[in-house]
This record gives C-alpha cells, sequence and structure tokens, in this order.
C-alpha cells in the first residue's frame, strides 16, 4: 500500500499523531502538508510521550524520513525547539526535508494575530499560523528558499519592523542565517523527493493537521484554520497527484473541540466533564480545556463525503467505559425542520439541536483489549452502528495512549 492519507474527521485532536505512527511502522516517507505549529500530535512509545508540532509523527521511527511539504507555514524557531525535547527524550534525530517553498513564521506574525483580534475572536492556537497563510496569499510572505538571499531577508525584515514592530529585525536576520547555515542541506524540492518514492513504489504515509471541520472552505467557518485539512490537503500542500490507496478518517468515539465556533453535541453538564476528565481533554499545543460532546453522526458522515474514507480509525473508545448510556447524534432539529446535511453557515449550525440515537453503555474497562473478541458485546453493538449510520468499515479502534493500545477489526 504505497500511498495512505491519514486525515482528521472531526475538529483536530483525533488522535491522528498516534495512528500516523501506527501505519508508519513499514513506511519510508511520512510527510506533513498542511497547517503549521498549530497541530500538537501525541505519541507515546519506548522514549516516553512526544508532542510534535511541526516533525511528522512517522519520522520518529530512524527508518522514515520526514518530510515537511510546501503547504505547511514553518516556525524555524519552534521547529528546533521541538527537535530540542525530542534529543532531551533521547530519541536519535529525525531525518527531515523541508520544502524551499514552504513561508515562514516570524515573530511579527504573532503580534499580528494579537492585534487584529483573531486570536481572541477565534480562540487560535496563537502560533502565528493565520498571519504567515494571509501574508502568503498576499504574496508578501518569507519563503525558506528566500534564506539563500540575507539581503533581501534583511531589507523585509526591516520593513516589517517598521510596519508591525515587535522585534528586532538584525537579530532575526541572524537567527535566520544561522538556521539556514544548519538546515540548507535538507532543504529543497520535496515535491521531487516524495514524488520519487512513489516511483519506487515506497510506502508514504500523508500526515494531515487539524481536521475536516476546521478546513477553510469547508470547515465551520469562519471559525476555522487557515489551511486545507481534508484529503484534497495531500494536492494542495505537496503540490503533486498522487493516487492514495488508502484515506483513513480518524475520529473519536465522541467529539472535541478547542477555541470558539458553533458545536451541536457539546455538554456543559456531567458528560461532558466525564470526558474531559477520563479522556483527559486539555489541548496538546495550548492546554486549553476542550469542549466535549457526545458523537456527531451528520459531521461525520460530511466528513466521508468529502473524503471518500476507505477506512476509519476510531479512538479513545475506552473513555466512554463506565457510563450508564452512550449517545450519538444521528441528526440535527433546526428551526423546528430535520436536517441530516451538515450546514454551511454557522448561523444554522449553532441553531442545530441533536436527536440523539441511545445505546446502552458498557462497565468493562477496555485497555487491556487486544482483539475484537475481548470486547464487550454492547461496545461492538456501538461500534457496528457508527460503521452502519457512516457507511464506512472501522478498521482500528484505540484503547489508551500507547502505540499498542491498537485493536484491529
Ligand atoms: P489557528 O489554526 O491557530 O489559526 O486556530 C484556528 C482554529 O483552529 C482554532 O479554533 C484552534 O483551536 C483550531 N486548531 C488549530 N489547530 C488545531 C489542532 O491541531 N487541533 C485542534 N484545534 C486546532
Amino acid at each position: 500500500m504505497p500511498a495512505t492519507a491519514v486525515v482528521g474527521a472531526q475538529w483536530g485532536d483525533e488522535a491522528k499523531g498516534k495512528i500516523v505512527h501506527l501505519l508508519a511502522r513499514e513506511a519510508q516517507v511520512c510527510v506533513r502538508f498542511n497547517g503549521g505549529p498549530n497541530a500538537g500530535h501525541t505519541v507515546s512509545d519506548a522514549f516516553g510521550t512526544a508532542r510534535l508540532h511541526l516533525v511528522p509523527s512517522g519520522a520518529l521511527y530512524p527508518h522514515c524520513r520526514g518530510v515537511i511539504a510546501h503547504g505547511v507555514v514553518v516556525d524555524p524557531w519552534a521547529l528546533e525547539g521541538e527537535l530540542g525535547e525530542l534529543k532531551a527524550q533521547g530519541r536519535s534525530q529525525p531525518r527531515l526535508f523541508l520544502s524551499e517553498r514552504c513561508h515562514l513564521i516570524l515573530p511579527h506574525h504573532r503580534v499580528l494575530e494579537e492585534e487584529e483580534g483573531t486570536a481572541a475572536r477565534l480562540g487560535t492556537t496563537r502560533r502565528g499560523v493565520g498571519p504567515a497563510y494571509t501574508e502568503r496569499t498576499a504574496r508578501q510572505g518569507l519563503r525558506l528558499a528566500d534564506l539563500r538571499h540575507p539581503g533581501h531577508v534583511r531589507e523585509r525584515l526591516e520593513e516589517l519592523a517598521r510596519r508591525v514592530g515587535g522585534f528586532d529585525p538584525h537579530a532575526v536576520a541572524r537567527e535566520l542565517s544561522r538556521f539556514w547555515e544548519g538546515w540548507s542541506s535538507s532543504i529543497g524540492d520535496a515535491q521531487g523527493l516524495i514524488g520519487d518514492a512513489l516511483d519506487r513504489g515506497e510506502h508514504v504515509v500523508f500526515e494531515g493537521a487539524q481536521g475536516t471541520l476546521l478546513d477553510l472552505d469547508f470547515g465551520t467557518y469562519p471559525y476555522v484554520t487557515s489551511s486545507t485539512t481534508t484529503v484534497h490537503g495531500v494536492g494542495w500542500g505537496t503540490g503533486l497527484r498522487v493516487e492514495l490507496d488508502r484515506v483513513v478518517g480518524v475520529t473519536k468515539a465522541y467529539t472535541t473541540r478547542v477555541g470558539e465556533g458553533p458545536f451541536p453535541t457539546e455538554d456543559h453538564g456531567a458528560v461532558g466533564e466525564w470526558l474531559r476528565r477520563k479522556g483527559n481533554e486539555y489541548g496538546a499545543t495550548t492546554g486549553r480545556p476542550r469542549r466535549c460532546g457526545w458523537l456527531d453522526l451528520v459531521a461525520l458522515r460530511y466528513a466521508h463525503r468529502l473524503n471518500r474514507f476507505s477506512e476509519l480509525a476510531l479512538t479513545k473508545l475506552d473513555v466512554l467505559s463506565g457510563l450508564e448510556e452512550v449517545k450519538i447524534c444521528t441528526s440535527y432539529r433546526v428551526g423546528g425542520r430535520r436536517v441530516e446535511e451538515f450546514p454551511a453557515t454557522v448561523e444554522e449550525l449553532a441553531q442545530a439541536e441533536p436527536i440523539y440515537q441511545t445505546l446502552r453503555g458498557w462497565k468493562e474497562e477496555l485497555a487491556r483489549a487486544r482483539s475484537p473478541e475481548e470486547l464487550p458485546e454492547r461496545t461492538r453493538a456501538f461500534l457496528t452502528w457508527v460503521e452502519n449510520a457512516v457507511g464506512v468499515k472501522i478498521q482500528w479502534v484505540s484503547v489508551g495512549p500507547g502505540t499498542d493500545d491498537v485493536i484491529v477489526l
């Protein structure tokens, strides 16, 4: 299976990092194609827990090369900090390659994010991601390739410091030169590298960041991130037409969201609290408590429609153990009408009242289960219900944070 994409089916935080890491066991290349250090992909293995923001999850394996494609906005300081943390865990340095066409996140992007009010209004991760993509579209950005021309970089930084302020252009120019010295041999034609790997029949995993409902166009606009988070991001963010053999959608057994924006199944009561506590639902990038609620099949069917998943990975199923009943949202009621399709506007979505199917819960903890036979009858009934309602097979179920806490169905 040479080309596999892993995409979030919800509002991010679906535990994609863990699924990518699992799929990359036999991969030669793992590619990040969208987003930036706003992502927080968690992988727990023998070295401990790695919280990855820019490094592709598969690149934790010495046999797997990590590629940061041009769709990703790169913060050199964040990247070096992340690599430092991995080193401190005793890991070998990942083999990374970065597209020379990647746009840079610079200090003024964070300043702009606060000043323009998007950080507070949308509840962003405050990593400067939105302003970096904005400058890219406005054709004002700096790309990694520009670091070959320090004079040009200096001029641009001086101009930005005059206009936006908040940083010392000379200090930033010096740091970027230092970054270039260390990294220039690992920056170049990423689409060539990925294309050659695919031509050789190597196994390449494309690692999506955020989730379908945070997609710039198809998410809950304007409460979205600024990149293409669906499977279409593979083309958008690498520049290649990739014939994907598998498109794995990752969903939790329930729903979470961080930041602002409508969330029909959000539970402000005991169930929300249960999910947050048992699921340890705090942001990997910002530490913010996540908003929690039941699984939303209107949203999941919509994600399947857009991404045409070949299979699903359902994560954090263990968190539901001990609940008397488990609910699944099957449709919405909007203004007295029953709605099966995910609305295009946040105004409609904010009015959507979930209509639930209630299933009986199960008491048994699942952390030790390693085969479908070890799952309680009611848990299997829940999985079958979801599979049938979405129309796609659940291939993996994750029942704990570790790499091996996975059941193949
Ligand atoms: P930004 O991507 O930092 O601009 O944030 C825009 C929205 O996307 C906010 O609601 C963030 O909380 C959300 N977001 C961005 N990245 C992630 C992620 O990796 N997981 C979950 N939410 C995210």
